[in-house]
């Protein structure tokens, strides 16, 4: 009996905490897009998180019609969608702590990442001039293609205002091991939740880098480009079959939001949360890359730990330096954009 009033009264305590981490975590997570084809499956899983207290979408179409579809969802959170307009925005990112920006155009069959880079890069410039000014705190998550140059110009627009934390931006990289991790267990026949396969470089073709040794997974000859190459061109599978229609929109939606739910478990205090994203990091920044994806430990700051690459294989090796090759162009193209488009 005594322990069983002891376990009560310690479970009640539990609760107690549970409740007030909650109550004292109110977080408002902005989605800027939320009508396009990630950012509504993105704003019905945010709904879904009790860790978001407010969620405000945003869109130059649409917005208040998605915000009024996922408000009747039975959970606490509230969710507000705004007009397209310079009042709107503002009042969207005020107070903000995690902006998630998938606004832009999606790839077409035959289209690379870097094929978007034209209309994309201004959506994001604008985006990230407004974000700089009314939530110049929060985590800047990155979807909007081709992340390689995206991020960059993020920083530089952060930078020219004076507001720029290099822990608070991230490109979101997410899906490539979300991907890597479900080819490998199709293959393996096992649960892909068992599954971790970290994933470093960039987010497009050559940049992506799974590497398959530090899960001690060993595939060789065919069986192993057929996987590389998989991983690396998974986007265009979704592109190809949905024949003119958009890109991965739903897989992206759940990595986006499995990335804000770290991301928000790192700010209320959990330890030892670990997610690979693109963040500017001094691990290749000799080989002029400013920016580089690995795992990441998140903390109450954003980025807490940049873990380096770690042990890899000649075979990895090789794709890394074909990685970095490609990657150094892609951020730069970013950058040099960004300062001759201010
Ligand atoms: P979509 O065309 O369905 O939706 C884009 C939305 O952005 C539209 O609702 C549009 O009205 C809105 N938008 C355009 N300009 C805007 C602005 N200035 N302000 C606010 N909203 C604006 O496209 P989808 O499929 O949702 O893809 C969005 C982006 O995400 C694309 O660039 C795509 O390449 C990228 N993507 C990134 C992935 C990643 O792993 N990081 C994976 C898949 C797609």
């Amino acid at each position: 009996f005594a322990t069983r009033q002891v376990t009560r009264a310690a479970f009640g305590a539990a609760q107690r905490r549970a409740f007030s981490v909650t109550a004292s975590n109110a977080t408002k997570v902005a989605v800027l897009g939320s009508t396009g084809g990630i950012g509504q499956p993105l704003s019905l899983l945010l709904k879904l998180n009790p860790r978001v207290s407010e969620l405000a979408l945003y869109d130059i179409v649409g917005g208040p019609g998605v915000a009024a579809d996922v408000s009747h969802i039975n959970t606490k959170s509230n969710v507000k969608g705004y007009a397209p307009d310079a009042a709107g925005i503002k009042e969207c990112l005020t107070g903000a702590e995690i902006v998630l920006i998938p606004a832009g155009v999606p790839r077409k069959p035959g289209m690379t990442r870097d094929d978007l880079f034209n209309t994309n890069a201004s959506i994001v410039r604008d985006l990230a001039k407004h974000a700089a000014e009314h939530c110049p705190d929060a985590a800047m998550l990155i979807i909007s293609n081709p992340v390689n140059s995206t991020v960059p110009i993020c920083r530089e627009v952060f930078k020219s205002k004076g507001v720029y934390n290099p822990k608070k931006l991230f490109g979101v990289t997410t899906l490539d091991v979300v991907r890597a991790s479900r080819f490998i267990s199709q293959i393996k026949s096992t649960d892909p939740a068992n599954e971790n396969i970290v994933v470093v470089g960039g987010h497009s073709g050559a940049t992506i880098v799974p590497l398959l040794s530090q899960s001690g997974d060993k595939l060789e000859g065919k069986q192993l480009d057929d996987y590389i190459h998989r991983v690396q061109f998974g986007g265009d599978e979704v592109v190809q079959a949905k024949d003119g229609k958009g890109s991965a929109t739903l897989s992206m939606a759940m990595a986006g939001a499995r990335f804000a739910e770290s991301l928000l478990k790192a700010a209320q205090g959990q330890k030892g949360v670990i997610e690979p994203t693109f963040v500017e990091s001094d691990l290749f920044k000799d080989q002029g890359c400013d920016f580089f994806a690995s795992n990441v430990e998140l903390g109450p700051n954003g980025v807490e730990k940049i873990h380096p690459v770690g042990k890899i294989t000649d075979f990895e090796q090789g794709l890394l330096d074909k990685c970095v090759a490609d990657l150094k162009g892609n951020i730069s193209k970013g950058v040099e954009w960004a300062k001759a488009n201010p």
